[in-house]
């Protein structure tokens, strides 16, 4: 026998059975976007390389560590074309803000209505170290705006994801964590702060934050290890330091989010780990902290990110949410969701003149939007029975032999068990009929 090839580490498959909760998921999502206006939008999965270097930021653990990239194999030589030049620095796309950013530049959608409101599915590709809940493919709901650098944007954005979690039925265990960290008019204090409260500490810092400090001390504050923590409950809080205008625009956030209903906990560490933040962050996390991913979302304000990637200045606000760990959290709590379209009519053949009879009688079926499949690969009518229970089918249409001479069918009520023999012509009729009583029951 050969070699078995497994997955490659940190992915994973999405089996049949789990793929109900990643219907329902994309289903509420989309229908919650698009009444608040949102449009789908689809980007490549490969991009420049550059975009994420100039959008997440060179000190993101993203940009750092995780870049899958892209090898082209072969080359076409000297007679390569000019605009073959951005195809050699390619990477997989590790998150879909900065996609979303050069799309808007490259479509010129400033010149649309503004905002532009976009939502799409995106599977992202980060080099993580797996575990549950943390995968090298993930897929989020990404959603963002442009053009709008009001604060009733933010809340009313936050509206929209605070509804889908409603919708979810997980409004009850999870929270939206706030913070806001300036912008640039501000964050020079913010870091001024910060480096004068940890520049003694330094010494008893571990060393990615010693070169942190340096480099970007906001990211002081979400450090997980247990020596840096510890400080961090007295650590100057970033809305201290905000300017005049920041600090209004996160006031008139959270009075909107008060008007909206939209709870909210204010978390001052909260910084997020990609560099093109401005004004407000937020996160969605688990009230219980024990979970070992706790965080199932999160964005926040990035105004000056389109102009960063090439574009005219725009303001833009916007959120990804982890489907994985979604899923992963309808499953533990039991949400009950529809099972995707399945069997609902079993078409059952004994012998070769039934199946001659079955095979029209499946198309029929099929062009009436009806869900009619046969079992195949098995003969006798037990194991023919057997296979239309698993399937969960609520109709057995039995063609034998003697049916097929007769020009009859046998209807079974997989439900209880009685049968009908109808006339060939009139089993359509029958089959509507008792399907609407079943569905009635
Ligand atoms: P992020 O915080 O890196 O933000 O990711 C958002 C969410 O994606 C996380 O909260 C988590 O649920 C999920 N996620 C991230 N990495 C993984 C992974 N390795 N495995 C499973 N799930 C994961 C962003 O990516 C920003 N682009 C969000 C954004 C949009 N900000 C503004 N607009």
């Amino acid at each position: 026998m050969e070699k078995m090839i497994s997955i490659a580490r940190g992915m994973r498959d999405v089996l049949p059975e789990e793929q109900k909760y990643w219907a329902y998921l994309r289903s509420v999502t989309q229908t919650r976007l698009q009444s608040f206006g949102f449009q789908p939008i689809d980007t490549p999965i490969v991009e420049p390389k550059d975009l994420y270097l100039r959008g997440a930021g060179k000190e993101s653990d993203i940009v750092q560590k995780e870049l899958f990239a892209v090898s082209r194999t072969g080359s076409r030589g000297e007679d390569e074309p000019q605009d073959e030049s951005n195809t050699r620095d390619l990477v997989l796309r590790p998150e879909g803000t900065a996609g979303f950013v050069r799309a808007y530049i490259e479509h010129g959608m400033r010149t649309w209505s503004q905002p532009v409101k976009l939502y799409s599915f995106v599977q992202n590709f980060r080099y993580d170290r797996p575990q549950k809940g943390r995968y090298r493919q993930h897929t989020q709901i990404n959603v963002e705006v442009f053009g709008d650098e009001t604060p009733l944007t933010d809340a009313m954005t936050l509206l929209a994801l605070w509804q889908i979690i409603q919708d979810l039925q997980l409004d009850d265990q999870l929270v939206i964590e706030l913070n806001s960290i300036g912008d640039k008019a501000c964050r020079g204090q913010i870091r001024t702060a910060l480096k004068a409260y940890y520049e003694p500490l330094l010494p008893h810092l571990c060393k990615q934050c010693q070169e942190r400090f340096h480099s970007n001390p906001l990211r002081l504050l979400d450090c997980k290890q247990a020596e840096c923590q510890q400080y961090r409950e007295a650590a100057p809080a970033t809305i201290d330091s905000l300017c005049t205008e920041c600090r209004a625009h996160f006031m008139l956030v959270l009075e909107y989010l008060d008007e909206a209903g939209v709870p909210y906990d204010l978390n001052h560490y909260l910084v997020r780990g990609l560099d093109y933040y401005t004004r407000t962050t937020f996160e969605i996390r688990h009230r219980d902290d024990s979970h070992r991913q706790a965080v199932l979302g999160g964005g926040g304000r990035y105004d000056d990110l389109v102009e960063a990637l090439g574009g005219q200045p725009t303001p833009a606000f916007g959120f990804g949410l982890g489907m994985e760990r979604v899923v992963e959290k309808l499953i533990d709590r039991g949400i009950e969701v529809k099972p995707l379209m399945s069997t609902e009519i079993l078409v059952i053949q004994l012998g070769d003149r039934a199946k001659k009879k079955a095979i029209p009688l499946l198309v029929s079926l099929s062009k009436k939007g009806l869900a009619a499949s046969m079992a195949l690969g098995k003969e006798s009518l037990k194991s023919q029975l057997r296979s239309a229970d698993k399937m969960g089918a609520k109709l057995a249409l039995i063609v034998g032999e003697r049916e097929a001479i007769d020009g009859t069918i046998i209807v079974r009520n997989m439900f209880d068990g009685t049968q009908d023999t109808v006339a060939f012509d009139d089993v359509e009729m029958v089959i509507e009929r008792k399907l609407a009583e079943l569905a009635q029951d």
